[in-house]
């Protein structure tokens, strides 16, 4: 990809999925990748991963719910790169299914903490390092746009990490930060098949998906890369689709 050479980015949850298919493609495409993750030895594959291909990558763990974590982790960045031109705020993680009378006020406070305080918090301390401008992707949902049925503390995180996406465009576009969203439908991850073990999940959305099947972890990093590069320079505050049709 044109423009990415040379460039500094760090991507969050880079140890699985879309975190870590995101990694390797920035890798690819020339720029130096923090690769961020709460479980440090699966960091250290995809960072390991990256050296392999010839790439430079460096692993530090974090959990993005926990602010000293966070700062230490983006200084961490600073640090050994000297800079930040993008971020993808990626990790998070899915709630048991639920409706929500049935729902503890401690799972419902944790999925949003992790979810949406996580990705404030990761653009908290991201933002004064993209200082000659660069790019913020937070990996939202097809939850961040409309329901998904049993999933209300998921959901009302994502649809938060779409408003927090469109304040900071707006807030940051003076500084040349553009900043976007993409909303994966459902993508085959560690994480999905987690989710879906033991139930026919995987094959009913299969069968509502217009494209007929489940993405691809590099389909959804695909989406996040691009709205990284120059190319999309003229793209800020979108939440983008990456969902087979489902939203159509
Ligand atoms: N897979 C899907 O179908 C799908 C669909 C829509 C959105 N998403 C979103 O995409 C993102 C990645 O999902 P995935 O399916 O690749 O998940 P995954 O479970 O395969 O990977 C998530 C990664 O995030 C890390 N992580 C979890 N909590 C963390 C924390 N507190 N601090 C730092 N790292 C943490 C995990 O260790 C893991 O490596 C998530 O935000 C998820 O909500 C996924």
């Amino acid at each position: 990809m044109s423009g990415m050479s040379r460039k500094v980015g760090l991507v969050t949850g880079a140890g699985s999925g879309i975190g870590r298919a995101t990694a390797l493609e920035f890798a690819r495409s020339g720029a130096a990748v923090a690769v961020l993750d709460i479980d440090e030895s699966t960091a250290a594959e995809t960072t390991e991963m990256i050296r392999k291909d010839g790439g430079e990558a460096l692993s530090v763990r974090v959990d993005i719910a926990d602010e000293h974590s966070v700062r230490a982790a983006v200084e961490r960045t600073l640090a050994a790169y000297g800079g930040l031109d993008f971020a993808v705020n990626n990790a998070g993680l899915a709630s048991h299914h639920r409706q929500l009378d049935r729902m503890p006020l401690d799972e419902f406070e944790r999925v949003v903490h992790v979810n949406l305080a996580g990705t404030f918090l990761c653009m908290k301390y991201e933002l004064p390092l993209l200082e000659g401008g660069g790019a913020i992707v937070n990996i939202a949902s097809n939850g961040g746009l409309y329901a998904i049925p049993t999933a209300p503390a998921y959901v009302a995180a994502k649809h938060g990490i779409v408003g927090l996406t469109k304040v900071a465009a707006v807030d940051y576009a003076p500084r040349d930060i553009r900043v976007n969203a993409v909303c994966p439908g459902p993508t085959r991850t560690p994480g999905l098949e987690r989710v879906a073990a033991g139930t026919d999940m995987l094959a009913v959305q299969e069968a509502i998906t217009p494209l007929g099947r489940l993405a691809t972890p590099q389909e959804a990093a695909a989406a996040a890369v691009w709205l990284c590069s120059d190319a999309a320079s003229y793209v800020t505050g979108i939440a983008l689709s990456v969902d087979g049709g489902r939203r159509a």
